[in-house]
């Protein structure tokens, strides 16, 4: 899968260890940075991420920030984005079957590496259950 990955001071650590895992399992992983631990500011990666979905660049967005309700907050002024901030994986699973969240946001401060890797590992393997016309309904009255 095509995935854009993008995290401030506060998600940079984390956002590392997913990059090389995710490519490891054979993604085409784009990491838009932070490229160090210095301070930043989460809006220069959301925005990047957010637009590169939008436009079909990439397949899906994640996102982390301290919280990663900054990141999901930016994410979503984006038009077709639908930025879901996570940290339980029965959010992540019906965030993809019933919203066909694009982008998943989480806070490295909320969630440890363990939990975070199964929340992503059941975000990017979910799809959206198209097989009920009430979700597809629901997500096209918000893209109006
Ligand atoms: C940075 O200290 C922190 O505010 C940021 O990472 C994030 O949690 C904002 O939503």
């Amino acid at each position: 899968m095509r995935i854009a990955i993008g995290a401030d001071h506060g998600g940079f650590s984390l956002k590392n260890e997913l990059v090389e895992r995710l490519r490891k399992a054979g993604h085409e992983v784009t990491d838009v940075g932070a490229t160090s631990a210095e301070a930043t500011d989460y809006a220069d990666f959301a925005k990047p991420v957010a637009l590169g979905v939008a436009a079909g660049k990439f397949e899906r967005g994640i996102l982390i920030c301290g919280t990663g309700v900054g990141m999901a907050i930016t994410a979503n002024r984006v038009k077709g984005v639908r930025a879901v901030n996570c940290s339980d994986t029965f959010t992540a699973r019906f965030s993809r079957a019933h919203n066909d969240s694009n982008v998943l946001t989480f806070g490295a401060r909320v969630v440890g590496a363990g939990l975070a890797n199964d929340i992503v590992d059941v975000w990017l393997a979910t799809a959206f259950d198209a097989a009920e016309p009430r979700h597809a309904r629901r997500i096209a009255k918000i893209e109006a």
